[in-house]
């Protein structure tokens, strides 16, 4: 098979990577990737959202299979873009079609959905600008603190959770006037749920569904889960507190609810679920539905997948997911993410990174960088996460922690807590 991945953080080096160990690959090609990805194939300089350049390396380059890494070009419709062109239609895209993608591209439809299929979820109200007075209200029904969501994508930063309610009513006005441009004009108010998070997937082919490893993600840029959030500062998986039984609540009162659903409303969804969930008291509820895999979730979960990726792949292009089989390395993983400091604000770039091939014993997955001559520099807030495998998770954080000190350039920051919670 010849498969184009498109992407370039380290969720697609995590991929890039699983994709390159199965022996149905023949080329692997990653737009535009990063300095990670060149080690697994070959980078191409098109975006991710180029569809027409995307179409023109696709024909040229006899692909047979493009898989997608980021909701841009999900929510932007690649995937109806390959099938309603004649040429481009026999190629399948291993992601959800725009409208399926609407469950990460719009929070308002993802909550409607939710309801409509009995899936538990915090209790909300949709608000535009000519109806803020009945949010104003919602808010009066709710307990403090009150969280407001963009509708639509804005770079993971459209979530506010606030304290006082007066501040609450008068963010609410201030995101229905494009505070995050047109992804506010809806803005889903929800209730606070208290629990601790967790990220489950699925890859489905529309029909049946294969249970991925479940991760928790660290999201905050700080020790002890403070200051701003980021797209994630490290992950580890399994999850000791995702509990067989808790799991099974999910599948049941979540993951199966979800599938049915969307064949229900005539959705046909083929590519990754990612389930953002939360525990309330031993219970499941849906915080967001994202339509790939997470970053750096991936980074966390692919190297616990023991099976060939195409495989399953393959299963999802043809409908054949069922037979397939997923087997999962019992050992634990820890990704611990090395960034820019200053990020999720502004840093710096262009950093010589070293000492990377003194690393050992754990799968570096690289995503802000490149390479420049003859040597490899920052070009991004998150620069890469350190993967470890270990019996226990204090094994693995061991040594994800060892190698994230030996990897030097001149503004690394990463968390000290990784997994310490657990
Ligand atoms: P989202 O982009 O929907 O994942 O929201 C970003 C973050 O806000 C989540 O990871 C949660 O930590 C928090 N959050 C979102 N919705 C809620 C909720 N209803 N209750 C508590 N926390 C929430
Ligand atoms: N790490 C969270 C995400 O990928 O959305």
């Amino acid at each position: 098979m010849n498969i184009l991945l498109l992407g370039s953080g380290g969720r697609e080096h995590a991929l890039a990577w699983k994709i390159s160990q199965s022996p149905r690959l023949t080329r692997l090609f990653i737009a535009p990737g990063n300095a990670g990805t060149s080690m697994a194939g070959t980078n191409v300089g098109i975006a991710a959202d180029d569809f027409p350049g995307i179409r023109d390396f696709v024909l040229q380059n006899h692909i047979t299979m493009v898989v997608v890494g980021p909701e841009d070009p999900l929510v932007k419709g690649i995937a109806d873009y390959f099938s309603g062109d004649e040429q481009l239609k026999g190629v399948p895209v291993i992601g959800p079609n725009r409208q399926a993608a609407m469950l990460e591209g719009s929070k308002d439809f993802a909550k409607a959905f939710m309801m409509r299929h009995g899936i538990p979820t915090a209790r909300y109200r949709s608000v535009t600008s000519g109806t803020a007075d009945e949010g104003i209200s919602f808010l009066g029904t709710l307990k403090p603190p009150y969280v407001l969501k963009a509708d639509g994508l804005a770079a993971g930063k459209g979530v506010l959770i606030i304290e006082n309610r007066d501040k609450a009513a008068s963010e609410l006005k201030d995101m229905l006037q494009g505070r995050f441009g047109a992804a506010s004009s809806t803005v889903v108010i929800e209730e606070f749920l208290k629990g601790i998070e967790l990220s489950m997937f699925v890859i489905t082919d529309g029909i049946s569904y294969k249970i991925l490893p479940e991760a928790k993600d660290y999201k905050r840029i700080g020790a002890g889960d403070t200051g701003p959030n980021t797209g994630g500062m490290g992950a580890v998986s399994p999850v000791p507190f995702a509990s067989k039984e808790f799991r099974k609540k999910v599948e049941e009162r979540i993951i199966i609810p979800t599938i049915k659903g969307l064949q229900e409303d005539g959705i046909e969804y083929k590519g990754f679920i990612f389930f953002g969930l939360i525990n309330c008291g031993g219970d499941p509820f849906v915080i967001e539905y994202n339509a790939r895999l997470g970053d750096p979730e991936s980074q966390a979960i692919l190297p616990r997948l023991q099976t060939d990726i195409l495989d399953l792949f393959e299963g999802v292009a043809t409908k054949t997911l069922a037979e397939k089989s997923v087997s999962i390395d019992r050992r634990f993983v820890t990704a611990v993410v090395l960034a820019s400091d200053g990020y999720p604000d502004a840093y710096e770039k262009g950093k010589e990174i070293s000492h990377m091939e003194q690393v050992k014993d754990s799968i570096i997955f690289q995503a802000g960088t490149k390479r420049e001559d003859n040597r490899i520099v920052t070009a991004g807030g998150r620069v890469m996460a350190v993967s470890s495998y270990g019996d226990t998770l204090k094994e693995a954080l061991a040594v994800s922690y060892k190698n994230a000190g030996t990897i030097s350039y001149s503004n690394k920051y990463y968390r000290p807590d990784i997994g310490f919670d657990l």
